[in-house]
């Protein structure tokens, strides 16, 4: 799998993520979107991962599924609930080292990551869709 870092330049402004529909508030999904347009020839289509979730007040974020940590995906396999209710705050958890992130900003906030944070994704819902800006 290509590191989406070196994807992200192929993520082009317009782009549908997901329905918004997909992703109540609370909660965070993977979505994986294929990027056609970024393949070399005779090489797979390279595939980005996304972690799109919606805050308690319905505010959207999505980052690249992308750990500041050890820059896996935050989640090792489907199903994983990326959030986790602290009981004085909601994190949102890497699986593999189980390094905390703030949900609203990616800011990290594990000891192992204070001043780093997930590479945010600006987009818009439009027409019941969430869009890349
Ligand atoms: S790779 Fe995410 S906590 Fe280490």
């Amino acid at each position: 799998m290509v590191d989406g870092l070196y994807l992200l330049p192929h993520l082009r402004s317009g782009t549908v993520v997901c329905e918004a529909s997909l992703v109540a508030a609370g909660q965070a999904r993977s979505v994986k979107i294929a990027l056609p347009h970024a393949v070399a020839a005779g090489d797979d289509v390279p595939v980005i991962d996304l972690l799109v979730l919606r805050l308690d007040d319905g505010a959207l974020r999505v980052y690249l599924n992308r750990c500041a940590h050890f820059g896996l995906p935050l989640n090792a396999r489907d199903g994983y609930e990326f959030l986790n209710d602290e009981g004085d705050q909601v994190v949102l958890r890497c699986q593999h080292h189980y390094m905390d992130f703030c949900p609203a900003t990616g800011e990290g906030l594990s000891f192992e990551c204070r001043g780093d944070a997930l590479t945010d994704i600006p987009v818009a819902e439009r027409d019941g869709q969430i869009v890349t800006l």
